[in-house]
């Protein structure tokens, strides 16, 4: 099925597990908790951004939701997604962490709920719980978080629905095609974390070249690389100048021929953790 390509922050791709994820999300890993939490998020809602990614670990579920309460949105205008943190794994530890985030994020089913990370030897049995909580209602769509293609292949032995998404890290440094090539086959959508590479290269001298023809920024080039490349993008940002610059990817594109010099850029190194060495 062909994409339609995304013309406006609510722009949206279907999931499998139905229900509709807006193609640009405010990361929220280091932004901080109590109310200046509270005020970056309403920011991004304020400026259209209308899908949140945060998790246990990040310590601000509870901010995210008074922010989503807050901003005067319909409930079903925000996408919301948390995760299941590394030690809550298991069948019975993961139900309780859902209902606990449920708790702190306060905002009625959870938009998506994902397992952080591939933890060993658990993740048939956190799985099964995440079935469970789809079913029950808890959540409307789940999905896996730093899964890598063995990852994705050992899930076929044991899961009953598909993940909808697969969030790992992707920019025009490390692309993880192996991944990607899996997830785009099997119609999972996937999400690229760390999508600026954390800030770190925005001063490549190729990436500052395309920005300079195009008339754009740096990040800019990086987001819509992932856009044009079929993902999901959840740059994280606290400061509303930065967001708006993060959010204004639409009405231009980068082509093929661009595409293609960010595609040679590939290092194969992460800037976080590597779940290429998980088993
Ligand atoms: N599932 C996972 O394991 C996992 C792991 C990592 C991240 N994530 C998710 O992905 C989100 C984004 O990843 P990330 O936070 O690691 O990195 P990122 O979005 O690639 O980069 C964020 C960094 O870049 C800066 N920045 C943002 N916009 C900028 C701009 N236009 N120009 C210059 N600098 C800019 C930010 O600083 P300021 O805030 O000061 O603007 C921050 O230091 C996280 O918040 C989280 O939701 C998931």
């Amino acid at each position: 099925m062909k994409l339609e390509a995304p013309t406006s922050l609510s722009s949206t791709r279907p999931l499998l597990h139905g229900g509709a994820l807006p193609w640009v999300g405010l990361g929220v890993f280091r932004v901080p908790s109590g109310s200046d939490g509270v005020a970056v998020v309403l920011a991004a809602l304020d400026q259209g951004y209308r899908h949140v990614d945060t998790a246990r670990l990040y310590g601000n579920e509870v901010e995210v939701g008074e922010a989503v309460r807050a901003s005067g949105l319909a409930r079903d205008e925000v996408f919301v997604t948390s995760k299941v943190w590394n030690d809550d794994h298991g069948y019975d530890p993961t139900m309780r962490a859902v209902e606990g985030s449920f708790a702190r994020l306060d905002v009625g089913p959870i938009d998506l709920m994902l397992v952080h990370w591939p933890v060993l030897g658990l993740r048939r049995e956190t799985w099964r719980a995440l079935e469970r909580c789809l079913a029950d209602g808890m959540v409307k769509a789940i999905g896996v978080s730093n899964y890598m293609a063995h990852h994705l292949e050992e899930m076929t032995v044991y899961a009953h629905e598909k993940p909808s998404v697969n969030q790992i890290e992707v920019h025009p440094f490390l692309q993880q095609r192996e991944a990607r090539g899996w997830c785009r086959a099997e119609g999972v959508v996937v999400e690229a974390y760390s999508p600026l590479a954390k800030g770190r290269r925005l001063d490549h001298a190729e990436v500052r070249a395309v920005a300079a023809e195009l008339g754009r920024t740096p990040a800019q080039v990086m987001l819509r690389w992932g856009l044009e490349r079929e993902m999901v993008v959840l740059p994280k940002s606290v400061s509303p100048d930065r967001m708006a610059e993060n959010a204004d990817l639409f009405g231009w594109s980068l082509g093929e021929a661009c595409l293609e010099r960010l595609d040679a850029l590939e290092e194969g190194g992460v800037t976080g953790w590597d779940p290429r060495q998980m088993p």
